[in-house]
């Protein structure tokens, strides 16, 4: 594999043995969407996130050196996720090549959401970054020179969850081969952007509190065999490069035409392979937002990912409007009436410092 990882790390000359990390990760929502991907989560079309503030993760993870090889254990909210655990542990195991201390080594992780268990927005991003950042840190604990720590945690986030390794960075992130970007691991887009968006305000509206139906590794699995792939793949591209200039530029309707295609494409692939994700309270809110808007003027916009809920997007300016109207029309389309108020953040937090 061709690798940053190895390349930018010096071995160490001391060992710790054991101690105890912890990180707090937050959730992104993608602008330009992350659907479909190569081997070794190499994506098919570069994306862009915004980081989010209130929807996070907390891990803790001790560790303790031993002599029989990678022990997982996972406990989620108090309760240990045997299942979660041998997935982490599957994907720690394939990074002992460069960080060979995992490999003598029992890993005990505690973590917890800021966001309701039910809320149907549980998202790989959070708790796989956060993880990253956890063995990171430990790397660094073990003497370990890192050139770039972040980008390092950003790419062995992107071997847990490909949309995770945005999360890793403040306000906005880009992954994939466009601009300055990488396919190994995302950068930071902050200083390229207008500050109007280091407000922005996401309103996560919740019409379907369950599980997702579809997993994301399916839906990526599908797009093998979807005939419009390449024309996605392509538009998405073109996406990008648009959605760059309207996000420096500050163009707020240039930036939600483009995401609102984005959302309604991804559902469009997956109704090609036969999949109906939307609910009718998640095209209720759509119909409304559009009319609104047209005849309002606001700058708000909707994208939806892999699900039926619906996040609006919308600078600060107007947030009393947007929420008397979330009120008001919107949540009784949501499930037990429930909103997540969000906006763009700071990025991961170092919890043990
Ligand atoms: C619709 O990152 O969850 O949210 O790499 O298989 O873990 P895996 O998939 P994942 O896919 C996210 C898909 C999306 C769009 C996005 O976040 O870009």
């Amino acid at each position: 594999m061709h690798s940053s990882l190895s390349a930018n790390s010096l071995s160490s000359d001391y060992e710790v043995t054991e101690g105890r990390v912890g990180w707090q990760s937050p959730s992104n929502i993608a602008l330009v969407k992350y659907w479909g991907k190569r081997a070794n989560q190499i994506p098919e079309n570069p994306s862009i996130s915004l980081t989010l503030t209130n929807s996070y993760t907390n891990t803790y993870c001790s560790f303790k050196n031993n002599n029989d090889g990678l022990k997982v254990k996972f406990f989620f909210e108090g309760k240990e996720n045997i299942q979660f655990g041998a997935r982490i542990e599957k994907w720690l195991a394939s990074l002992i090549p460069t960080f060979p201390f995992l490999g003598n080594m029992d890993l005990v992780f505690e973590s917890e959401n800021s966001f309701p268990h039910s809320a149907g927005i549980a998202s790989s991003a959070s708790a796989m970054s956060a993880i990253a950042l956890c063995i990171c840190e430990i790397e660094r604990i073990m003497g370990t020179h890192v050139v770039d720590f972040y980008q390092r945690a950003s790419h062995i986030a992107r071997l847990g969850s490909g949309s995770a390794c945005r999360s890793i960075y403040s306000t906005a992130a880009l992954w994939g081969a466009i601009e300055a970007g990488h396919d190994e691991y995302a950068v930071p887009m902050k200083d390229k952007i207008d500050p109007v968006f280091h407000t922005f305000q996401d309103a996560i509206l919740i019409v379907d509190q369950k599980p997702k139906s579809v997993s994301s590794s399916l839906g990526h699995q599908l797009m093998e065999n979807n005939p419009f792939a390449r024309p996605r793949y392509q538009r998405a591209n073109e996406n990008m490069t648009e959605i760059f200039s309207a996000m420096a530029g500050g163009d707020l309707e240039k930036m939600g035409t483009i995401i609102e295609e984005e959302a309604l494409s991804l559902h469009a692939m997956m109704m090609l392979s036969n999949y109906l994700l939307l609910k009718p309270g998640s095209l209720a809110i759509i119909e409304k937002v559009r009319k609104i808007r047209n005849s309002e003027k606001w700058p708000l916009y909707f994208t939806i990912d892999a699900g039926p809920n619906i996040h609006l997007l919308y600078p600060q300016g107007i947030t009393r409007q947007v929420k008397d109207f979330i009120e008001i029309e919107l949540k009784q389309h949501c499930s037990e009436e429930r909103i997540i108020y969000d906006m763009v953040g700071n990025g991961p937090v170092n919890l043990i410092t």
